[in-house]
C-alpha cells in the first residue's frame, strides 16, 4: 500500500474522456494518485482543455515542435523523468512510444484498448475500427483491455478486461459508447489496484 500519492503522467491525442475518469477518481478521494504531467501532441484536443480547466501542468510535444522523431523522442523522455512519474498513462493517444521512452519507463506504460486483445488489435486497430470488426466477425462480446506498453502495438502483457455484450442491433457506434463506458472503470480500477499494492511496478521484468 502506498502512503504517497502515485504520480500519473498521461499521453492523450483527443477528447480525454479515460483521462477525466482518472480524474475524478482522484477528485473524489476514491484514488490516491497525482497528475503530475499531460503531454499531448495535439495542442487543440479536448484533453487539452481538460487539464488547463483542473490547472495541471501540461505540454504539446509533437512533430510540429520537434520534427526530428528521435528528438521528440527524447524530449517526451526528460519531460516524463522530470516530473517524477512513476506511471504513464496512454489515453487515446494516437502516437507509437519512442525507444528512449520505452527503456526508461519498462513496465511502467500502460494502454488501454476498446477491445479483447489480442483479438481486433494492432496496426490501424483505433477510432471506429476494432468495433467495426468485432461486428464484421460477429463476436457475441466485446469489452476494454488495460495492457503494457511495449514495442509491438496492442502485444504487451495484459493486466485487465472487462467484457461487454454485443447487442443485437449494434452498430459500431453503440458498441464504442458500451465499451467506453466500461473503459472508464477499468482504467481506474487497475491505477488503484498499483496504488494497493495487487499490482507491483514494474510490470514487466
Ligand atoms: C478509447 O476508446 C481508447 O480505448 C482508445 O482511444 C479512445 C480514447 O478515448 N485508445 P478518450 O480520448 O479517452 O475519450
Amino acid at each position: 500500500m502506498l502512503i504517497e500519492p502515485l504520480k500519473i503522467a498521461v499521453l492523450a491525442s483527443h477528447g480525454g474522456s479515460n483521462m477525466q475518469a482518472i480524474m475524478d477518481r482522484i477528485g473524489d478521494g476514491r484514488l490516491n494518485a497525482r497528475i503530475v504531467l499531460v503531454i499531448s501532441n495535439n495542442s487543440k484536443s479536448g484533453a487539452i482543455e481538460r487539464v488547463k480547466q483542473a490547472g495541471l501542468p501540461w505540454k504539446h510535444l509533437s512533430s510540429q515542435t520537434h520534427p526530428d522523431p528521435t528528438e521528440l523522442d527524447q524530449a517526451i523522455c526528460q519531460a516524463m523523468l522530470e516530473s517524477g512519474a512513476e506511471l504513464i498513462v496512454l489515453a487515446g493517444y494516437m502516437k507509437k512510444i519512442g525507444p528512449e521512452t520505452l527503456r526508461a519507463f519498462r513496465g511502467r506504460i500502460l494502454n488501454i484498448h476498446p477491445a479483447l486483445l489480442p483479438f481486433h488489435g494492432g496496426p490501424g486497430m483505433y477510432g471506429i475500427h476494432p468495433h467495426e470488426s468485432v461486428l464484421a466477425a460477429g463476436d457475441k462480446e466485446s469489452g476494454a483491455t488495460v495492457h503494457v506498453i511495449d514495442e509491438q502495438y496492442d502485444q504487451g502483457r495484459v493486466i485487465a478486461q472487462r467484457r461487454v455484450p454485443v447487442l443485437p442491433g449494434d452498430t459500431p457506434q453503440l458498441l464504442q459508447q458500451r465499451v467506453l463506458t466500461v473503459e472508464h472503470e477499468i482504467y481506474a480500477d487497475v491505477i488503484a489496484d498499483i496504488v494497493a499494492g495487487k499490482l507491483t511496478l514494474p510490470l514487466v521484468d
